[in-house]
């Protein structure tokens, strides 16, 4: 696409204050080409930590969730305003460990992407399909509902991109061939120019995550429409997580 690489970084759920110190320390010591952008995602308990130590020259920060209403009594969410009121202008949404273990539905999924960019943040806007669903041909059946939902409820996605991360790769090892991720961004890319626009298509940034490791980063950045990734284990380690950060 036309935009620069990108390269975000998912803590999940991990971290304590001496491991998020020491990674905000091992990031600072690296370097980021010019040509890629890397967004760091630790919990909501790390972030004003790492939003104020981590170098604001190479890398931004996201939060992994936020809700979908704004100031109030919500006990326990976390609002998008809250987010931009901190200076976290990125926000990832719809994550597949959220869909399974929260049962986040497409539909909410999409009404909290338009809250987030109606607040002013960018979202990264997670799709993808179970194991069972693309060995039951149903994988594009899934991603377009996924899709369509998010489409039906925002017009501007110049504050999108879009992280393309199937299930069965997550966190199991198992990376998609480059092939099998350029099959599907590829998809994507021409979903986006039929159903949003051509230019939408031209301009948006389709990452790729699922066990993205040091390793075989450097052969799915070769694929044209692979424009990033979404890194989760390998992101806690500094050094893995230049070299991915280094891989286009
Ligand atoms: O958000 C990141 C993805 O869930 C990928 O996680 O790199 O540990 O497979 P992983």
């Amino acid at each position: 696409c036309d935009g620069k690489f990108f390269v975000g970084g998912n803590w999940k759920s991990n971290g304590t204050k001496s491991s998020v110190t020491k990674l905000v320390e091992e990031l600072n010591a690296g370097s980021v080409p010019s040509n890629t952008e890397v967004v760091c995602a630790p919990t909501f308990v790390h972030l004003p930590y790492v939003s104020e130590t981590l170098d604001a020259g190479k890398f931004q920060v996201s939060a992994q969730n936020c809700w979908v209403e704004g100031y109030g009594a919500y006990t326990g969410e976390i609002t998008a305003e809250a987010l931009g009121d901190m200076s976290v202008n990125w926000v990832i949404l719809g994550h597949s460990e959220r869909r399974a273990l929260n049962g986040e539905t497409n539909e909410f999924v999409a009404d909290k992407c338009k809250k987030a960019l109606d607040t002013g943040l960018s979202v990264i806007a997670c799709i993808g399909e179970t194991l069972e669903q693309r060995e039951s041909g149903k994988m594009f059946e899934v991603l377009d509902a996924q899709l369509a939902a998010i489409a039906g409820k925002i017009d501007d996605w110049s504050s999108v991109v879009v992280a393309y991360e199937p299930v069965w790769a997550i966190g199991t090892g198992v990376v998609a061939t480059p092939d099998q991720a350029q099959e599907v961004h590829a998809y994507l890319r021409k979903w986006f120019a039929d159903n949003v626009s051509p230019s939408v298509s031209k301009s948006l940034r389709v990452i790729y995550g699922g066990s993205v490791n040091a390793e075989n980063c450097s052969d799915l950045a070769t694929k044209e429409d692979v424009d990033g990734f979404l890194v989760g284990g390998a992101s806690l380690k500094g050094p893995d997580f230049l070299v991915i950060a280094n891989a286009f």
